[in-house]
């Protein structure tokens, strides 16, 4: 999988993007991940500006259309994209399932959104899925883009160790995991289940599913419900 961001602050992304699990992904050719400076797409050679005054005289500055349709010519120039991706706290909500779904593209494109916006003929025309990922809002979409690069790319087969640790994750069944342990099996009283020491399986399956059902029934009730 390759994927392509476009920001004007390339420097925000590089430490969530170069560490832990994105990094070996990308080490072993699982993923790749290439971060654009809009910048390099301006018009204006002196400045490099690529935002000017809203039309209609609102506060703050917009992204110009050029310069991103230019970014974006010149990486389709190059290649077939699955999605273009816009980060706004206006889009569709970010969740697991969506990032099922674009674990599996091949190339994608994330716009990286802009606290002021950017002019909308980009996300009428050039944008073909806007992905927001919780009702707050962020000064821009960076770290957006880095929640769904990190999302995403951990699905990659490979790219965690245990490959069952990706299908067990919370969600996945619309159910929370169940909680862990790990030695010692008592800590200052505080003991580690019985059912987990008994060394049957089979109980211990039992278990784990029971205290998924349990944990998602009193934290996120609604992913019971929910056609997620
Ligand atoms: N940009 C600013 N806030 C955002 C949010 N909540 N999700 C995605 N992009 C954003």
């Amino acid at each position: 999988m390759r994927i392509d961001i476009i920001t004007v602050l390339p420097e925000l992304l590089e430490s969530p993007l170069n560490c832990s699990i994105l990094k070996r992904a990308q080490d072993k050719n699982l993923a790749e991940i290439v971060v654009h400076n809009l910048r390099d797409y301006s018009t204006d050679v002196r400045h490099r500006r690529v935002d000017d005054y809203p039309f209609g005289g609102s506060a703050g500055m917009v992204i110009q259309i050029e310069p991103v349709d230019r970014a974006i010519s010149a990486l389709k120039s190059e290649r077939k994209y699955d999605e273009v991706i816009y980060t706004s706290p206006d889009g569709e909500m970010f969740n697991q399932p969506m990032a099922n779904g674009l674990s599996m593209a091949e190339n994608l494109i994330i716009l990286c959104g802009h606290y002021k916006g950017i002019d909308y003929r980009i996300r009428e025309h050039l944008i073909t899925k806007e992905i927001s990922i919780g009702d707050y809002v962020l000064t821009g979409g960076e770290l957006a883009a880095a929640v769904i690069c990190d999302s995403i790319i951990r699905l990659i087969p490979g790219a965690i160790g245990d490959e069952q640790s990706a299908l067990s994750d919370s969600f996945q069944d619309n159910l929370l995991a169940p909680p862990v342990y790990t030695r010692p099996a008592e800590y200052k009283g505080w003991r580690v289940p019985d059912v987990l020491l008994s060394g049957h399986q089979r109980k211990i399956d039992e278990w784990l599913h029971e205290q998924s059902v349990e944990r998602t029934k009193r934290l996120r009730p609604n992913l019971l419900d929910d056609d997620m």
